[in-house]
């Protein structure tokens, strides 16, 4: 079936863990915009440069530049047939841009998880600095220390995972992203999922919402 999904959630709530079950499960793409500018920022271009700021210091980068990249990555094949938004829209003003550009979205999953647990996962978490892919020290440790199992690439924690960048990015979320939930709860579109069980049982409780989609 054709999904347009979001998957909606604070900071280290899971949404990058759960979108790598569903691109396997369903082989649909997903859009990362945290991936898409953590490129950019390592290849130095105008975006990258531009937002490494704001990402540093765990505010959201400008609306505009989100919806430029968005707008162009949508446009292209592979999303013909569905896609799976991971970290975005993350403000009023980027869920109506797409709103307006015409962009359909099928459903809006929210990965329900309480502050103080997000703070103990960003703090083990390691990330793929060739692929990206998420790890936990506890949770989900890679089969060998600091490697990763999909591409062999080296794993780091990444600079904002910090504890006091964790804070400032959590409020940033309560602030400007968690309007987002009403937003489409009014149009009929949220499925909230407790994020705080194991990745396979969030997974679990995702398949289902999305069961009901049929
Ligand atoms: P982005 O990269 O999107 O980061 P984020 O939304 O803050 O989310 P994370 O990637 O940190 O966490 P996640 O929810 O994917 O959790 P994960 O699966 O890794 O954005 C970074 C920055 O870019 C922003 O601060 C902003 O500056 C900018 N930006 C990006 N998009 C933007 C936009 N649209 N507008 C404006 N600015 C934007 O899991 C976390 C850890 O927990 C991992 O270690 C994982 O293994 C573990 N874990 C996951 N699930 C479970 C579970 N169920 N049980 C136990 N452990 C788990």
């Amino acid at each position: 079936m054709f999904m347009n999904l979001i998957l909606l959630g604070a900071p280290g709530a899971g949404k990058g863990t759960q979108v790598e079950f569903l691109t396997k499960e369903r082989g649909l793409p997903s859009i990362s915009t945290g991936n898409i500018l953590r490129a950019a920022i390592k290849e130095g271009t105008p975006i990258g440069l531009k937002a490494q700021e704001y990402i540093s210091s765990g505010r959201l980068v400008p609306d505009e530049v989100i919806i430029g990249i968005v707008k162009e990555r949508l446009s292209q094949k592979d999303c013909e047939n569905g896609f799976i938004l991971d970290g975005v829209p993350r403000t009023i003003g980027q869920a109506e841009a797409l709103e307006k550009a015409g962009i359909e979205i099928t459903a809006a999953i929210l990965l329900d998880v309480p502050d103080n647990m997000i703070e103990q996962r960003m703090a083990g978490r390691r990330t793929c600095i060739g692929c990206g892919a998420t790890y936990h020290v506890v949770t989900k440790p890679p089969k060998k220390e600091n490697v990763c199992d999909e591409c062999g690439g080296e794993l780091t924690r990444r600079k904002d995972d910090d504890p006091e960048t964790v804070r400032t990015r959590l409020k940033v979320y309560h602030e400007e992203t968690e309007p987002l939930v009403d937003f489409y709860r009014e149009r009929g579109k949220l499925f909230v999922v407790d994020g705080s069980r194991s990745p396979e049982e969030t997974n679990a409780q995702v398949l289902e919402a999305l069961e009901k989609l049929k």
